[in-house]
């Protein structure tokens, strides 16, 4: 069978992480970290996690001409990630991140942009070759919004259908909102978008709803270890996280969106491309780093499995 269609537009960057037991404040030092150095960035997350889990992954993105960026296309190449849309800046150098991780694997993360803060609708429009009807387009907001525009009004003109994690959270417009088949934030970006404090089910049910009627077609909630809320016209119930020891909670939700895509592209219903993408990021938890951690799809396969009937879509069950 033909792997399903999926482009990600988005950032990538070199995640440089210390692991310790907790995150330094603000002016104190603590020694005793771990030190690792791992591909991330959001928009490369997703590709990674997207490709691994089985599908036809292209990668539009900027990166420097420096060392960095050679060893993320090297990195793509690997997970067989179509390149030939990532554009080499000559003005900035490649992205990176710096990440604590603590005792938990909760994180704090600080993003330099470089390259990635170039992305025009330009790059994009130079890749509408790849945009397929049918195929899933996957964006994010590390990188200029009018390329992520410019890549959604593609799409839809494609018949292709639109997924925008909104990381990180900024305002935006109903024009964009309107174009979207998914929107997925998690609990803090969907406040931002809506005013409300999500922190259950009820909460992040009303902001779906907000966002609802300001033109999304479907929305999903995560609510990290707790699960996520899908609500929209294509399905709507309660998708529980599967049980993991937490190492690393980086990425968690880049992998969700990119497992999802797949499990979308390849004709799952919304709840069930939704679980798809939850067991992926359970996997994903349990592993440090970002693209280190997306899991090949045996491996969700596995985990589904194992779950059986236990993690079934519960409909609207409290979170
Ligand atoms: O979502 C995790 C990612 O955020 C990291 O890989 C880091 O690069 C930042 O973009």
């Amino acid at each position: 069978m033909a792997k399903p269609p999926v482009i990600v537009v988005g950032s990538s960057n070199t995640d440089m992480i210390i692991q310790l037991d907790r995150i330094p404040k603000p002016g104190e030092t603590i020694l005793g970290g771990r030190f690792t150095t791992a591909a991330g960035g959001k928009g490369a997350n997703q590709a990674v996690a997207a490709a691994r889990a089985g599908g036809a992954v292209t990668f539009i993105a900027r990166l420097g001409r420096d060392m960095l960026g050679d060893q993320a296309v090297a990195g793509f190449a690997a997970d067989r990630i179509r390149t030939q849309f990532i554009v080499r800046d000559r003005r900035s150098p490649s992205g990176v991140a710096l990440i604590f991780v603590d005792a938990r694997g909760e994180n704090s993360i600080a993003v330099a942009p470089g390259a990635n803060g170039n992305l025009t609708p330009a790059d994009v429009r130079r890749a509408k070759a790849a945009f397929t009807a049918g195929g899933i387009l996957v964006l994010q907001l590390e990188t200029p919004l009018r390329a992520a525009q410019a890549a959604a009004e593609h799409a839809v003109a494609v018949d292709m259908r639109v997924i925008l994690n909104p990381a990180p959270a900024r305002a935006l417009p109903n024009t964009l909102l309107r174009q979207l088949y998914l929107l997925t934030p998690n609990e803090s970006e969907a406040e931002l978008l809506t005013g409300i404090a999500v922190s259950d089910t009820a909460s992040a049910r009303q902001a779906a709803g907000v966002l609802r009627q300001r033109g999304v077609r479907n929305v999903i909630v995560t609510l990290g270890a707790r699960g996520a809320l899908v609500d929209g016209a294509d399905g709507a119930g309660w998708i529980p996280a599967f049980k993991v020891k937490p190492v690393d909670s980086t990425a968690a939700g880049d992998v969700f969106n990119g497992a999802l895509a797949v499990g979308l592209a390849e004709g799952r219903s919304l709840l069930d491309a939704a679980r798809f993408g939850a067991a992926a990021a359970a996997i994903s938890v349990t592993r440090l780093g970002a693209q280190t951690s997306a899991p090949a799809r045996q491996e969700i396969e596995r985990l589904l499995a194992l779950a059986g009937r236990r993690s079934r879509p519960d409909n609207h069950r409290a979170a």
